[in-house]
């Protein structure tokens, strides 16, 4: 059986990207091919935990190298749990953020530096390398705007508090945005950027695009 295909999705809190790997796994369902859906932190029962610990408000004080071992944490035992054994099964993977978020958020926002993190990948995750990554990378204004308005709907519900990263000052996502940049610019048979402030619509036909680019590549075609 050959081997399934990683595709991960990427950018800024804000940038709409739970949006559009539902819209991406619904074209994929539509084409007979059944992606399994995870994302980080979380998609295991043990990273459930590991998420709780990281995005909840009340871990005040976490270490940037905390922080950063803990993603890693919470990604090899997805790798283990999840994503290795589907994409040993021929399946294809979508995956809500990987390393690069790591290396953009810890490396860039934390400014613990690439590469850090890129040796930590290789050690944890054996260098795992998605086969596609979409980078949704509207212009650092509107990300803050929507990112604040989801902060401000957030807070008003109860229900389990997952606002620690969005309490960051503007000065950590410039940080974290141009780190984004930089790992594009730095690896771009891989990432496919969408840049731009483009409609719902108009980034789905991008997404799709470039999906169906991979899955001719990859020999996955319908
Ligand atoms: P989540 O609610 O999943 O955000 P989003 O819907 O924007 O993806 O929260 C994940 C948060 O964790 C997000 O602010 C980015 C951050 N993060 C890191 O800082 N480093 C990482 O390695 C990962 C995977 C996420």
């Amino acid at each position: 059986m050959s081997r399934g295909l990683f595709i991960t999705l990427e950018g800024l809190d804000g940038s709409g990207k739970t949006t559009q790997i539902k819209r991406l796994a619904a074209w994929l369902q539509r084409r007979g091919l059944s992606p399994i859906v995870t994302r980080q932190p979380g998609g295991t029962a043990t990273g459930d935990s590991i998420r709780a610990l990281l995005l909840d408000s009340r871990s005040t004080c976490l270490a940037p190298m905390t922080e950063m071992a803990l993603m890693f944490a919470d990604r090899a035992q997805a790798i283990a749990e999840v994503i290795e054994p589907a994409l040993a099964a021929g399946k294809i993977v979508l995956c809500d953020r990987f390393t690069d978020s790591t290396e953009a958020y810890q490396g860039g926002g934390r400014q613990l530096g690439s590469q850090l993190v890129l040796d930590m990948h290789h050690l944890i995750c054996g260098n795992l390398q998605p086969d596609l990554t979409l980078l949704l990378l509207p212009s650092l204004a509107v990300c803050l705007e929507r990112a604040r308005h989801r902060n401000d709907r957030v807070a008003a519900q109860s229900g389990p508090d997952e606002n620690r990263f969005e309490q960051e000052q503007d000065a950590f996502y410039r940080r974290v945005w141009e780190k984004y940049r930089e790992i594009a610019a730095r690896d771009t048979d891989r990432i496919v950027l969408i840049e731009g402030n483009l409609t719902i619509d108009e980034v789905h036909e991008q997404i799709a695009e470039a999906v169906a680019e991979r899955l001719i590549t990859a020999g996955h075609a319908r």
